[in-house]
């Protein structure tokens, strides 16, 4: 079956000095259930945190990447310098990058193809803003963004691909979905896969995401869909990650 992913989304927080500091102490914890555990400092960070993880059980991953190979993309990042780092996951698509950065479903599409073939795992993230979500369109949203980012990806390579089911309004607001909810949506993505790849569709792991914490993970982690959590705020804080690791 699906292998719970827990994956750490730190944003723009943590310096080098601080994230050497920040895994030092998520390096003590143990991992008592099957989860996956990454996280994913700033990129400026990813050289400090590359050795402090090497042989440890915390896998690294990055918050974008361009989707050329090289050349002239002023102050971008490629996939072969973070390979070089010893990220193994990226975050694409997340809603921060959609609202401030100009990120669209083509992007997010021509990134996730670029990482599949270079060999970084992309973690796609969809959601629905407030208003869609108000005019009921939830699904058919975050079914069309998860149907363009794959545009292209191979039966192969799908196994490689991790989706994060992220509702905008959830997210850094303290408002979760219900799990129910949160499973229901999760369910729609895995069926709009399913009509492209077929039984292929059971073997993606589909996350969480918005305000997932210490208090809520094990409720929203025993939904039948919910593979796991990619976690903003209580990422930064060791307890209530350790919380959410073993929910
Ligand atoms: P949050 O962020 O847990 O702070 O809501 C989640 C995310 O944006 O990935």
């Amino acid at each position: 079956m699906r292998r719970p992913m827990i994956a750490g989304n730190w944003k723009m927080n943590k310096t080098p000095a601080e994230t050497v500091a920040l895994l030092t102490e998520l390096k003590k914890i143990q991992i008592r259930n099957k989860a996956e555990v990454v996280v994913c400092p700033m990129t400026v960070s990813l050289f400090a945190a590359g050795p402090i993880l090497k042989g440890s059980d915390i896998r690294l991953g990055a918050q974008n990447v361009h989707f050329e190979d090289k050349g002239a993309f002023t102050g971008e990042a490629n996939v072969a310098s973070l390979k070089e780092l010893g990220v193994q996951y990226v975050i694409l698509g997340h809603s921060e990058r959609r609202q401030y950065f100009g990120e669209t479903d083509e992007t997010v599409n021509k990134k996730t193809l670029k990482c599949l073939e270079k060999g970084l795992k992309p973690i796609v993230c969809v959601g629905e803003s407030l208003a869609e979500k108000q005019k009921g369109i939830t699904n058919e949203v975050v079914c069309l963004q998860t149907k363009a980012a794959l545009c292209g990806v191979s039966r192969m390579q799908l196994e490689d691909v991790v989706i994060a089911y992220e509702p905008i309004w959830a997210i850094g607001t303290g408002m979760t979905a219900t799990a129910q909810d949160a499973n229901a949506t999760i369910g729609a993505i895995r069926r709009a896969i399913r009509e492209v790849y077929g039984d292929m569709a059971e073997k993606i792991r589909i996350l969480y995401g918005g305000s997932m914490n210490d208090k809520n993970a094990s409720e929203l982690m025993s939904q039948p869909e919910i593979d796991g959590g990619l976690i903003g705020g209580a990422s930064l804080i060791p307890e209530k990650f350790e919380k959410v690791i073993n929910y």
